[in-house]
């Protein structure tokens, strides 16, 4: 089949690379003129495991425009991969998505528009609303929410837990369904609210244990007992399960905070306070900065201290820093008065005001108060910790992410502290 995606970023390109591979025809169209030129030139501009080598594959099969026309001729499919990031209210801005809905151009055979945007529930309707007063009645609408995670993208996409495809019209349905010939996965097949609404209640489902097991963490520390022996024994409790157990320093990201935000107020703009989810939000806010009184706990007032950040990326695998805890907590320790070091293995810090990024995590390391592990890269768990301590001024290690082990990082010296586990 022949597919149009709009928007070349995270989701995008994933999409068009693996729709590539499973054998379609694809073109990937966005507005930024330099990130069509540099996917032209076999320049991926994310970084996204095995993405850069599915393209380079799939070369043939996948084309870039900035011309909508371009990449609307000859598509069965168009796939809606823009960006939907909050507005100050906390709504999703759908501009992106009303950009592509209003240029579509007349077209004299069917067409279905599949949303991947992740939208609130009932921006469907109203996409099929605008369509049919523009006479666009043969062309379709899909919600084709999803559900791949950064770092793991590709691999999501080609072997996703479900599929679900959300249609006013089953026949545009199975043209969707059709296009994923060769993934193996349940198909869920719905009205467009539903759709729309599993994506934004699966990603709330997730927040909402990140903080839980946050919340545990929080009175396992004052009460003497491990999270992360904790969440062992609650995840094997079959009904229960150990994904998105692992206590830390807060979710971020650019869909979690953003989809958790739009779905409370998706909810109140209907009359209703998800109160649930509101103190999901509220727990998370306050899980970033719990670091800053631990940190002030050992060292006192942070004015002069050097802390180094090793990591800058909200999860390990991306470049992604959007909504990362890692802003929270540069901001909040140069409001200290902090120095700020940091370093991240991709991620590009460069633009963090104020903070001194450093080639290597040792290099952030020198002279530094304390360090804070932000994201659990895996080149931090190598990291040779005998000579990081060395470097330091004064060996505090803040472990955000729970991923070392204290016993070995005390025998190195460090006074060791991560997220809900016993004190020494
Ligand atoms: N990032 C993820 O892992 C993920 C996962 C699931 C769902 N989503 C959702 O998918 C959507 C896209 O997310 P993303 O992370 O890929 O965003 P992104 O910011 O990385 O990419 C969006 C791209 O769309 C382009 N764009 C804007 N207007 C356009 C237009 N009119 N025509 C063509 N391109 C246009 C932008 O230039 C940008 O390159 C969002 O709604 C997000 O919530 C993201």
């Amino acid at each position: 089949m022949k597919v149009a995606v709009f928007g070349a970023g995270y989701v995008g390109l994933v999409t068009g690379a693996c729709l590539a591979d499973l054998g379609h025809e694809v073109v990937v169209r966005d507005i930024v003129e330099e990130r069509i030129d540099a996917l032209r030139g076999g320049e991926v501009p994310i970084h996204e495991e095995g993405l850069a080598q599915l393209l380079e594959r799939n070369r043939e099969r996948i084309r870039f425009t900035t011309e909508v026309n371009a990449a609307v001729e000859g598509a069965d499919v168009i796939y809606v991969a823009v960006g939907t990031p909050p507005t100050y209210s906390g709504d999703a801005d759908l501009s992106a998505v009303w950009t592509v809905v209003d240029e579509l151009p007349e077209v004299d055979r069917r067409i279905v528009v599949a949303m991947k945007s992740t939208v609130p529930v009932g921006t469907g309707r109203t996409v099929r609303h605008r369509l049919d007063d523009r006479g666009l009645e043969n062309v379709g609408y899909v919600s084709n929410p999803e559900f791949t995670a950064e770092g793991t993208a590709v691999h999501d996409f080609m072997h996703p837990d479900r599929v679900v495809i959300g249609a006013f019209d089953p026949a545009d349905a199975d043209v969707v369904e059709r296009l994923h010939d060769g993934i193996d996965a349940p198909i869920i097949r719905c009205d467009v609210a539903s759709a729309e609404m599993i994506k934004l209640a699966a990603n709330a489902a997730l927040v909402t244990r990140i903080s839980f097991i946050n919340e545990i963490a929080n009175v396992c520390e004052a009460t003497g007992a491990d999270v992360t022996t904790v969440a062992q024994g609650i995840g094997l409790d079959h009904r229960i399960g150990p994904a998105f157990l692992r206590a830390g320093i807060g979710f971020g990201g650019s869909c979690f905070p953003k989809d958790s935000l739009a779905l409370k107020q998706l909810a109140a703009n209907s009359g209703y306070s998800f109160q649930l989810l509101n103190a999901v939000i509220e727990v998370n806010e306050l899980q970033k900065r719990r670091v800053i009184g631990k940190l002030e706990r050992r060292l006192g007032s942070l004015r002069g201290k050097k802390v180094a950040l090793l990591g800058l990326a909200f999860k390990p695998g991306t470049d992604d820093m959007r909504e990362a805890p890692s802003l929270v907590l540069a901001g909040r320790l140069l409001a200290e008065g902090a120095e700020v070091s940091a370093w991240d293995p991709v991620a590009d810090g460069r633009h963090l005001d104020g903070v001194d990024v450093a080639g290597s995590a040792l290099e952030a390391l020198d002279g530094a108060d304390a360090a804070v592990l932000v994201t659990e890269w895996p080149e931090l768990r190598a990291l040779d910790w005998a000579e990081a301590g060395a470097r330091m001024r004064n060996r505090l290690l803040v472990d955000g992410r729970n991923m070392l082990d204290p016993v070995e990082m005390r025998g190195y010296g460090f006074d060791y502290e991560g997220i809900g586990r016993a004190a020494e």
